[in-house]
């Protein structure tokens, strides 16, 4: 592993600061730019933070992969952050949290390490009058359960319909996240779930979008559920459980301008240019370093 040097150039944006103190960077860890989603939330929700978000996108998708190969590559990342002295890592992924987390918090120790798979599942639950929820995700976070597992653990009269919708991702990424190639193959996916609109009962009246691209596809599964089930997803559920976590641990930073310092594992112009959709602000390729992991 080349291990990203935790001293950096103090003309750089980056964070720099000691381990764990108020000052010290939330890490960010995504497969790839799809995390700049929830970063994007954070940003909002903790104005004053700086971020070190890694995206992998040198083994992206995670989605595709064996649970074995999922969690080895999530230590990689969490290691890389660890060595820039996080005071809290979001794991953003939704893969990595629904198979990682449990060893990142084993190797991180002390720290806190929030996944998106909870925070999806809260917002879930309480947006649900029916208890009838579909979930949208990796086929890896499906296989896994860990949606199914968070939201009856909630809610145990729930039912929960699990789609795996890879396509989606290669989707959003090529940005084509509206328009009728993206609403037909919404539709591939959940039409046969929806069919017949939302009020009858056999139809959930909430969508979880449990991976990190699917917020951009908004729209198109909008078109194809109907207007009166809810989508929702995890990115501002999980911002406010790192609020949260922050101020209990009195490590919250209460002023000062927010930064981000941006690391990819493959592709710093690829990481730019579709990160800023992602992110919606602009990334330039000279502020994303390249590491190897
Ligand atoms: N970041 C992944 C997730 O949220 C989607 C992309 C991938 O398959 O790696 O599950």
């Amino acid at each position: 592993m080349i291990r990203l040097s935790a001293a950096l150039d103090p003309t750089s944006p980056g964070p720099t600061a000691a381990p764990g103190s108020t000052s010290a960077p939330v890490g960010v860890f995504d497969s790839g730019i799809g995390g700049l989603t929830v970063l994007r939330a954070l940003l909002a929700e903790l104005p004053h933070e700086r971020f070190a978000y890694l995206g992998d996108t040198a083994r992206l998708p995670y989605g595709t992969k064996s649970g074995e190969t999922v969690v080895r590559y999530s230590l990689h990342a969490a290691e890389a952050l660890l060595d820039l002295g996080v005071k809290c890592l979001v794991v953003a992924c939704n893969t990595a949290s629904s198979v990682g987390l449990q060893a990142i918090r084993e190797l991180i120790g002390p720290l806190p390490v929030i996944g998106v798979i909870e925070p999806g599942a809260e917002a879930a639950c309480r947006a649900s009058r029916s208890g009838h929820i579909a979930v949208m995700a990796t086929e890896r976070t499906v296989s896994g359960g860990a949606y199914q597992q968070a939201i009856l653990r909630r809610r145990p009269d729930a039912r929960v319909d699990a789609l795996a919708t890879q396509l989606l991702v290669a989707l959003a990424e090529e940005g084509l996240s509206e328009g009728p190639i993206a609403e037909s193959i919404a539709r591939h996916y959940l039409g046969a779930l929806f069919e017949g609109g939302a009020g009858s009962a056999s139809i959930p009246d909430t969508v979880v979008l449990g991976c990190t691209h699917f917020p951009a596809l908004a729209p198109a599964i909008r078109a194809v559920v109907g207007p009166r089930v809810r989508i929702v997803d995890s990115a501002e559920t999980t911002a406010c459980a790192v609020r949260d976590e922050l101020s209990a641990m009195g490590i919250a930073r209460a002023s000062g301008a927010s930064e981000v310092q941006y690391i990819a594992t493959d592709g710093t112009e690829r990481f730019a240019r579709i990160g800023s959709r992602f992110l919606g602000r602009a990334i330039l390729p000279d502020q994303v370093e390249l590491i190897d992991l």
